[in-house]
């Protein structure tokens, strides 16, 4: 492609053209145009995609396509499978919540939405509860506290993985449940737990604090229960057979 051409495709912000233009085939001029644009736009979502997943900071790379339905996720009565999974509960500020023992695959069905809602255009961020309790005090001390709030200002989706296996300090539950006040019904949440939630009071120390922030979470929430035996232990046995 001339310079020329280049050029006129950096003013007009078209990425890919350049690179693409040989590639595309020529029946006649209305369909080569319309085939160029397309790809250029498609190629433009892949991009945004990834740069959405690299800021989201998931652990794993696994997708949703992965996780294996059966039934041990329990549905509340309002929704199924297909509706989580079409990702309407961000749009409503509405939150997800994945209790069950260790190994049922509550992280692998969070990250997995995580990663559609990143290709989806979402901005979404994952977060080991005991990671982002520590960040937090460690930024209160710092007093970028507020500097801090305002990074999630146009993240629309936030996983919390893993709350209740580590107890925090005082500090640390309300430096978070001023957190999820901030979020109440702003943003969606997806958050994991090992523990029911008559059992969150463990976590917090202070019960008010729990009653309040168990109230905030769970109002337009829905609340899946993973039961049965840790998949990791079913596959290594399944597989010494
Ligand atoms: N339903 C499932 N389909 C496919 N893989 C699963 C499923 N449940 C668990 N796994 C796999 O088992 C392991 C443990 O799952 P994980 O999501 O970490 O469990 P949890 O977060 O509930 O402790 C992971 O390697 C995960 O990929
Ligand atoms: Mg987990």
């Amino acid at each position: 492609m001339n310079s020329e051409l280049k050029r006129i495709c950096k003013t007009l912000r078209l990425a890919y053209v350049a690179d693409i233009v040989d590639t595309i085939p020529f029946e006649n001029p209305e369909q080569y145009l319309e085939s160029l644009l397309h790809r250029e736009l498609q190629l433009r979502e892949e991009a945004k995609a990834e740069r959405l997943i690299k800021k989201a900071r998931f652990f794993s790379k696994k997708t949703l396509e992965a996780f294996q339905w059966s039934e041990q996720v329990r549905f509340p009565p309002h929704i199924d499978a297909k509706e989580l999974c079409e990702l309407h509960f961000i749009n409503q500020h509405e939150n997800v919540i994945l209790t069950g023992s260790p190994g049922t695959g509550k992280t692998l069905l969070a990250t997995g939405l995580g990663r559609k809602a990143c290709q989806n255009g979402y901005e979404v961020r994952f977060y080991r509860v005991s990671d982002l309790v520590d960040t937090l005090e460690r930024v209160w001390k710092e007093g970028k506290l507020q500097q801090f709030r305002n990074k999630f200002k146009k993240v629309d989706l936030i996983i919390l993985d893993e709350m209740g296996y580590i107890p925090f300090s005082k500090d640390g539950a309300e430096l978070l449940f001023q957190l999820i006040s901030d979020w109440y019904e702003q943003k969606s949440l997806i958050i994991t737990s090992n523990l029911e939630f008559s059992q969150w009071n463990r976590i917090f120390v202070d019960s008010r604090l729990t009653a309040a922030l168990v109230d905030r979470v769970i109002h337009h929430a829905h609340i899946l229960s993973f039961t049965g035996d840790s998949y990791r232990v079913t596959h290594a046995l399944s597989r010494q057979k």
